[in-house]
């Protein structure tokens, strides 16, 4: 059933642990019983646009009403269609003049530990400077603006000026290589890119200026860079083209009404890794992606106006984009912010974090979960966890043990666990148990949310039975859908709505039980995630491709015990070389290429790939040598592999 991509599969199959909400948390809930759940379910399928429409109408602010509430033409979707609204407004304006404006909308703490408030009102003043400062440097609505900054409130507050005007924020995690930078920059065709001196990690400064200068010898379009002090590091600033974040909202004006934008107004673009070498722009709009933000938010985490919820991700991902800004603050969330590294000074700083803050809802990585388990219990242990009511884990599978940790150390066996599965493209969580309903399976990210309707396929593109595997698709439109991939229409329907017709294509494989929940089955295409970052093993083929001493080079990934998988490179040289030179230069080279987080963990030389006759390179069979199930000892050699093949195309 599965391709044997992770190695986790065989451990979900036989799961069976149930963890019903306890009485208490079930009797606060939203949604108090699976009953409840499932007539909800059932009423919203029953009708999809009355039932996204009544939240539209209640929860969102119109400068101009909608006349319908979806237009839907495979693969085109028009949602809340003739409306006038702006993610701005209502993140921030819509709570003027309410208590929350003086909630506290973001408590952030930097890595070396200085810390800054902001409430909802301190924010909605910064944004509207931001705002007016983009204005002065020629941005209009449509124009792209880059960002490539580090954890710190002014990423939220650029995403979100952005956002009052009409512009389209294409954040970069500032991981990320000079080399990528300019790759998006260039496809978004940005006119501004907004960036820090340096940011913090481990201690160390990142250089991040120093990056995007580099970036900007091959980015064409851009015309402004914006630079927020926040290490106050050396940085070079070029007369002509950068300038000061400081200096330009010293003298930015606070009054800057929110632009009344279209529905479907682009709203960002975010890249993300798919089966080729070049990342694409997925692209959301206004309207619907705000409304799916912000109930999925409320849904999942079942919000309460008391909470003070931690999502640990970084802005440079959608999980940062959806439940870093755009839901918690729709919802008038209180949000903590974290600028670096979960092992800085030391393995307790999390932990430090949650009881400093009194942290109620905890969202986080399974690769995060893995390294907290490996690190040692002595470092939760020195901390009071007790304010903590909910869990939630996103990125990849959770193996039922990490499960079962995060349940019984951080959870003190009283928090239910939010397994949460969805994707950059799907905009918001699509499937994760509501907390006061339904019981959870470790390792099952239980069922679809109110207005998903989950279909699952064989190659045949027949609907399967309960416990068979195969494609896991969306049958009906949902609001937070992405509305195309930037610039490239063909691949937007090649990728997505082309292999079961009509339907979006996950790229992932799944199962649904007898209780109708769904197990996720890793990837169909040649998409890895490592510590929860997407790569396509493609990209990094490229990358190792593009350098002159590579002949030839094969990606895939391979289990690992913290990352889920590691990514393993076998590599034909030109010539005779080190090997262990070799390998150093080739992990600079993909660095260099992609970034940090795309650095090959293996690289093996080998005279040739093992091919079939047809010339495709045996990626299982590449597989199961980078994971250890074929034993082809330690120097791999151009025979082991032919007769390898050989038997493989037996089979
Ligand atoms: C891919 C999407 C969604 C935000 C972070 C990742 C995998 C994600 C789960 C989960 C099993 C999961 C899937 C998916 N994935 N969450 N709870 N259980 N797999 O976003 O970078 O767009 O990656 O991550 O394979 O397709 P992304």
């Amino acid at each position: 059933m599965s391709d044997g991509k992770t190695g986790q599969i065989d451990n979900v199959m036989h799961e069976s642990r149930l963890f019903p909400p306890s009485e208490e948390f079930a009797s606060k809930a939203r949604v108090k019983s699976v009953e409840e759940y499932q007539q909800k379910w059932e009423e919203a399928k029953s009708d999809l646009p009355a039932f996204w429409d009544k939240f539209a109408k209640e929860e969102l602010h119109w400068f101009e009403p909608y006349n319908e509430v979806l237009q839907w033409k495979c693969p085109d979707a028009k949602w809340f269609v003739g409306g006038k609204t702006n993610v701005s407004y209502n993140c921030l304006d819509r709570h003027l003049g309410t208590p929350t404006e003086d909630k506290i909308a973001i408590l952030w703490e930097g890595e070396p530990g200085d810390q800054r408030t902001l409430t909802y009102k301190e924010l909605h003043a910064e944004v509207c400077k931001f705002a007016s400062v983009l204005k002065s440097l020629g941005v209009e609505e449509g124009d792209r603006v880059s960002l490539y900054m580090p954890m710190v409130p002014e990423l939220a507050i650029a995403m979100l000026a952005c956002a009052r005007i009409g512009a389209i924020h294409s954040v970069i995690f500032a991981g990320f290589s000079a080399e990528s930078i300019a790759d998006r920059n260039n496809d978004a065709q940005a006119k501004v890119i907004v960036t820090a001196d340096a940011g913090w990690r481990r201690g160390k400064e990142l250089p991040l200026k120093a990056i995007v200068d580099e970036a900007l010898e091959k980015s064409e379009t851009i015309e402004k860079c914006v630079v927020l002090k926040r290490v106050g590091n050396d940085i070079e600033m070029k007369s002509d083209r950068d300038v000061w974040y400081h200096d330009l909202m010293d003298a930015a004006s606070a009054d800057f009404p929110a632009t009344p934008l279209d529905s479907e107004t682009p709203l960002f673009i975010l890249y993300t890794s798919g089966s080729t070498g070049k990342p694409k722009g997925i692209l959301h709009t206004t309207a619907g992606y705000n409304l799916f933000a912000k109930k999925t938010f409320e849904w999942v985490f079942d919000h309460r106006d008391d909470d003070v919820y931690w999502c640990t991700a970084d802005c440079g991902w959608i999980t940062g984009h959806s439940y870093v800004v755009y839901g918690p603050f729709s919802a008038g969330a209180t949000c903590v912010m974290y600028e670096g590294a979960p092992n800085y000074p030391d393995e307790g700083r999390f932990w430090e974090i949650v009881e400093k803050y009194k942290v109620t809802i905890l969202y986080t990585a399974p690769t995060a979960i893995r390294a907290f388990i490996k690190w040692g219990d002595q470092w939760v242990d020195k901390h009071d966890l007790s304010s903590l009511r909910l869990l939630g884990t996103v990125g990849e599978g959770i193996n039922p043990e990490a499960w079962m940790w995060y349940h019984k150390k951080i959870g003190g066996e009283k928090c239910p666990i939010v397994d949460t599965w969805w994707q950059t493209e799907t905009g918001g969580i699509m499937m994760s148990p509501l907390p006061g309903a339904i019981a959870t399976k470790p390792g099952s990210c239980t069922r679809p949310l109110f207005g998903v309707v989950p279909g699952v396929y064989d190659d045949s593109l027949d609907e399967v039975g309960t416990n068979h595997g195969g494609m896991l698709t969306i049958t009906e439109p949902w609001p937070g859908m992405l509305r195309g991939v930037w610039g490239d229409e063909e691949r937007f329907k090649e990728t997505y709505w082309s292999k079961v017709p009509g339907k979006y294509l996950a790229g992932d494989n799944a199962r649904c039980d007898e209780d109708g929940y769904y197990w996720i089955m890793g990837r169909i295409d040649d998409v890895i995630n490592v510590a929860g970052h997407r790569l396509s093993t493609i990209e990094v083929e490229s990358a190792l491709v593009s350098h002159p001493l590579v002949a030839e080079a094969a990606v895939v990934g391979r289990p690992h015990e913290v990352k889920g998988e590691a990514i393993a490179a076998f590599v034909t040289l030109k010539g005779a070389n080190d090997p262990e030179e070799a390998r150093d230069i080739l992990k600079k080279h993909v660095r260099k290429e992609i970034g940090a987080l795309a650095v090959p963990d293996d690289i093996r030389f080998t005279a040739t790939l093992p091919k079939t006759r047809s010339g495709k390179i045996m990626r299982r069979l590449l597989r199961d040598i980078a994971s250890g199930k074929e034993d082809v000892g330690d120097t791999t050699t151009l025979e082991d592999y032919s007769v390898l093949a050989k038997l493989r195309e037996e089979e």
